[in-house]
């Protein structure tokens, strides 16, 4: 059902009409990287807690369903809204207390990742978290899915970075629980559903974190890996490294390799992606020249035990960035649209069996189809992508079941670092097991009466 004329008005009121959005006014703004994420009727920009307490609570007395917003990166579908429902954004909530002493931060929610990685590098230390969409994603929405990216081998997920938040509930009460130490036990923990609910339960306005110091300077290499087994080999001789810390295991698979230099034309990288499996390494120490020395000994004992059959050292800033684009570009995307996507973790120990198994499976459901590999590999976190020489974005389910069977018998996870949102609802709904499944709808139910928080997302029917 459409937003009455009256409710939008009422709720225009709260935060005045230039910080509001008909639907009209949506069509004119980025919608981010999932095309439904403005399909409401109305989007709101409060900027304190006040405000969107007021909103919520209205929203809540009139049976008025709401969409949270942070940076619109997120890759499941979170922030999908539909006619009738309000879209808060919390692009206004900007503070950023940076502690140093205490090694914590205080930030709104619409706080860029980037924004406050810089503020906290001014005082020596970093957010502990990074990702491709570190100049776009917020920190409420990050805390919200429980972002992972590449630095969750060593410092967690968002999970463990949050120290507190402060939320609006679906009735429009704020919970506050902002504290700033790691050891602080004050009955039930919370607040900490509301890390990984997705805006189900709360829209997070304020988190705090814990930060950690800042990373010495890197040395990076893009290598070349006959097998799978050689790559996991790698990773774990290098998580042994006693002079330097590896700072990034990136993986990907040659075809994906392949499509990028492609694309790009990242001529001097080909010979380098005819390999069959790739992996980005950086290592980070006090000094460049302890970074480099321990780089170069982890590629020599590569090399010398055969894990390693190429590589390429960056030489400066700039050939770094590139090797880093061969990681972070979709030129497989570009070149195949309409493939699929998936987001899994695996215990390291049994990534190899997992991914030969995979790909039996899916040779056997139909031959046409080709996997590309990319990942964090260190914690066993994969991205799949399927596709074929044409669309299939409609056997997203179909081939689902195919990538995710297994995976909770393995000690994996069929949702990794993405979140459940919209697109792995039936996922969640196939392989949850029963007891948690009616432990999530009596929260909904208990915190959310009338279900009008993110509806249709995370939560089992
Ligand atoms: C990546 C993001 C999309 O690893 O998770 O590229
Ligand atoms: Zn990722």
């Amino acid at each position: 059902m459409p937003l009455t004329t009256a409710h939008a008005a009422a709720l225009t009121s709260m935060v005045g009409a230039i910080h509001a959005r008909s639907a009209e006014d949506l069509r004119h703004l980025d919608p981010g990287v999932e095309p439904r994420n403005l399909g409401a009727d109305l989007w709101l920009r409060p900027a304190t807690t006040t405000e969107v307490s007021e909103i919520v609570a209205y929203c809540h007395r009139h049976r008025i369903g709401v969409v949270p917003h942070g940076g619109r990166t997120g890759l499941s579908g979170g922030a999908i809204s539909h006619a009738g429902e309000v879209v808060i954004s919390l692009e206004r909530f900007t503070d950023c207390m940076v502690d140093p002493v205490s090694r914590t931060a205080v930030v709104g929610a619409g706080v860029r990742l980037s924004t406050l990685a810089e503020q906290a590098a001014a005082a020596g230390l970093s957010t502990g978290v990074d990702l491709g969409a570190r100049d776009s994603a917020t920190l409420g929405g990050m805390v919200s899915t429980n972002a992972g990216g590449i630095s969750a081998f060593r410092h967690g997920t968002l999970r463990e970075r949050v120290l507190g938040l402060e939320a609006v509930l679906p009735d429009g009460r704020v919970l506050s629980e902002l504290g700033q130490v790691v050891k602080r036990n004050e009955g039930l923990g919370i607040e900490r559903l509301l890390v990984g609910a997705e805006g189900t339960l709360g829209i997070i306005t304020r988190v705090s974190l814990s930060l950690v110091p800042l990373d010495g300077p890197v040395a990076t290499a893009l290598v070349a890996l006959p097998d799978l087994e050689s790559a996991v080999r790698l990773v774990t001789t290098a998580l042994g490294s006693t002079h330097a810390t590896p700072a990034a295991l990136e993986f990907m698979s040659g075809n994906h390799t392949r499509a990028v230099c492609r694309d790009l034309r990242y001529t001097e990288l080909e010979d380098l992606a005819r390999t069959p499996f790739q992996l980005l390494v950086e290592m980070t120490a006090a000094s460049p020249t302890t970074a480099e020395s321990s780089l170069m000994a982890l590629l020599e004992s590569g090399a010398s035990e055969g894990w390693i059959t190429d590589a390429s050292v960056a030489q400066n800033e700039e050939q770094r960035q590139r090797f880093w684009r061969v990681r972070e570009d979709w030129a497989v995307d570009r070149e195949r649209p309409g493939g699929l996507w998936y987001d899994i973790s695996v215990p390291l120990s049994r990534l190899v069996a997992y991914v030969h198994a995979v790909a039996a499976r899916l040779a056997a459901h139909d031959p046409s189809l080709a996997i590309y590999l990319l990942g964090h590999l260190a914690d066993g976190n994969l991205h799949l992508t399927v596709n074929a020489d044409h669309p299939i974005t409609e056997r997203y389910e179909e081939i689902a079941g195919i990538v995710t069977a297994g995976l909770t018998e393995l000690g994996g996870s069929y949702s990794a670092e993405h979140g459940i949102g919209h697109e792995k609802k039936a996922t969640l709904e196939r392989w949850i097991h029963p007891t948690k499944r009616q432990l999530m709808r009596d929260i909904k139910a208990l915190i959310d009466p009338h279900g009008i928080f993110n509806r249709g997302k995370v939560i089992p029917d």
